[in-house]
């Protein structure tokens, strides 16, 4: 789908003209105009229907003869007061969602800034173009039958802007976070058959020509430098394990600490010998999340050149039983040096992270880390569908991420890192054992993840296993069973605080 800004239309030709109205029904000049011309259709279409002017409603009339436009399209923009960029990402998807349904082929917008709105009306166009975009997404290459009723007809979206220049500035940074989220959407998408973790470091390496350094650690190289907890997951898989990095660097001072994103990559997880049973299984291919998030936020960081140093690095594993695969009972040894014992092997996630988080620490020293894990059910169970759990030991970098999440919708919760649960993950012959008791998994889980934090590294760690993907109920904007959770939070984080 292709979007494009202009000052004015001199005239609307074809498809759907989409004019707004505020709470209370008042038409913007725009729609009085529309309604006009259309012989005050849409006056009728008022006195008909249920439309109030509430956020996202809408209200769809046929063009009588005479004009050029299919259908006049009149959405609610709410009370001008509340209208925020969040707000107005979804009303922009929810009328290319209803595009969509009606089969429309051309859409212009020609929504102006109501009176009272705090949001300026660059910003305005723009914020509605990305939510329309977010919203073509698709995932259906592999579709043989059916074809028709999935494709999305709509092709064009023409977004009217007084201030044509805000608009365009505004859009240069969100189309490449749109870029970025519909790679993350992809690769959680993908099969597992089809993205194994070599696959996954192939996609990742072709993102070298938007800017970014991308180097790929084998198992070869990763045995050679001791990542024991991490091979240790993808011994039992006939794909072999990797580690990617990927650098950005957006400022002068090429040699400034970056920040650092660090992402599980389980691109497959059967739980290993501690099999998952059946229903549990479904859906594991997502757990590859974190790393899709970390790989979809550098991709837009690069694309819109941000002024700022960072790294992601995604460690990529099949975890999967076998006459190779480890037991519960079995010691690693991490790269840190610390020893794990591995009670189930199903808990995973936390020893690839052990590694890649030494690792950066170790090689990057950064600012801060934040790692994204599809890291427990128990998260699920705690926070369900609407907040990921964010765990950190610095208050100022978990009250960022707070505040990213509430402007972004991708919503995060503090919940408590404490020496009471580091407790319970104390082993009999080992450093440290992998689970916890039968409680607080979330937390024994990010417990675990600090053993391999330093001391002077500033750190947080989203658990994202209830956001990365869905099943059921959809939000308007994520037309998909991957989200592409964290692309938009990670990318607000860096853009209010850490570029130059
Ligand atoms: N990938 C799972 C966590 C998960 C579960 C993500 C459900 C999304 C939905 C993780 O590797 C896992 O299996 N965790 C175990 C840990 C337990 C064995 C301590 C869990 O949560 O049950
Ligand atoms: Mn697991
Ligand atoms: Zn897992």
């Amino acid at each position: 789908m292709q979007i494009s800004f202009a000052a004015t239309a001199a005239k609307i030709q074809s498809g759907s003209w989409v004019v707004a109205a505020s709470a209370g029904g008042a038409l913007t000049p725009a729609a009085q105009r529309a309604d006009k011309a259309s012989g005050f259709a849409l006056s009728r279409g008022l006195k008909v229907s249920r439309f109030t002017g509430k956020s996202g409603q809408l209200l769809e009339v046929l063009a009588p003869a005479g004009l050029p436009v299919s259908r006049i399209l009149l959405v609610g923009l709410g009370k001008p007061a509340d209208l925020d960029e969040k707000g107005l990402e979804t009303i922009g998807a929810q009328i290319v969602a209803r595009l969509h349904t009606l089969g429309e082929t051309a859409a212009t917008f020609e929504i102006e800034a109501p009176k009272g709105a705090k949001v300026k009306s660059g910003e305005i166009a723009a914020h509605l173009a990305f939510g329309a975009r977010l919203r073509s997404y698709g995932f259906n290459k592999y579709r043989t039958q059916n074809l028709d009723e999935h494709k999305k007809r709509l092709a064009e979206i023409r977004v009217l802007a007084p201030d044509l220049a805000a608009a365009k500035r505004a859009y240069a940074g969100l189309g490449a976070v749109a870029d970025g989220i519909f790679l993350a959407r992809d690769l959680v998408n993908e099969p597992p058959n089809v993205l194994h973790p070599e696959e996954f470091a192939r996609r990742v390496k072709a993102l070298s020509k938007s800017g970014l350094k991308v180097e790929v650690l084998g198992e070869a190289e990763m045995k050679k430098q001791g990542f024991g907890a991490l091979l240790g997951v993808g011994q039992g898989s006939s794909r072999e394990s990797q580690l990617v990095v990927m650098q950005w660097n957006g400022t002068k001072n090429r040699k400034a600490a970056p920040i650092a994103f660090v992402g599980k990559g389980v691109c497959f997880d059967s739980g290993g010998l501690s099999l998952k049973p059946g229903a549990g299984m479904m859906g594991m291919k997502g757990d590859m999340g974190g790393a899709a998030a970390v790989t979809g936020a550098m991709l837009a960081l690069a694309t819109r050149k941000a002024k700022v140093n960072a790294v992601g690095i995604i460690g990529l594993v099949e975890n999967m039983p076998g006459g190779d695969a480890i037991r519960p009972d079995d010691v690693l040894t991490s790269l840190s040096g610390q020893t794990i014992e591995v009670l189930n092997t199903d808990a995973e996630g936390r020893l690839v992270l052990a590694d890649a988080l030494t690792y950066t620490q170790r090689r990057f020293k950064p600012k801060f880390i934040i790692d994204l894990a599809t890291l427990t059910g128990a998260i699920v169970q705690t926070l369900g569908f609407e907040h990921a759990g964010v765990f950190s030991n610095d208050d100022k970098l978990a009250g960022r991420l707070a505040d990213a999440g509430r402007y972004t919708g991708e919503r995060v919760w503090r919940l408590p890192l404490d020496p009471f649960y580091d407790k319970m993950i104390r082993s009999k012959i080992a450093d440290v054992k992998n689970i916890g008791g039968a409680n607080s998994g979330a937390i024994t889980a990010a417990q675990f993840l600090k053993r391999f934090i330093q001391d002077d590294t500033v750190w947080a760690h989203l658990d994202i296993a209830g956001v990365a993907w869905q099943d059921g109920e959809h939000k308007v904007q994520i037309p998909s069973w991957g989200t592409g959770w964290g692309v938009r939070l990670l990318n607000r984080l860096v853009k209010e605080h850490y570029e130059a």
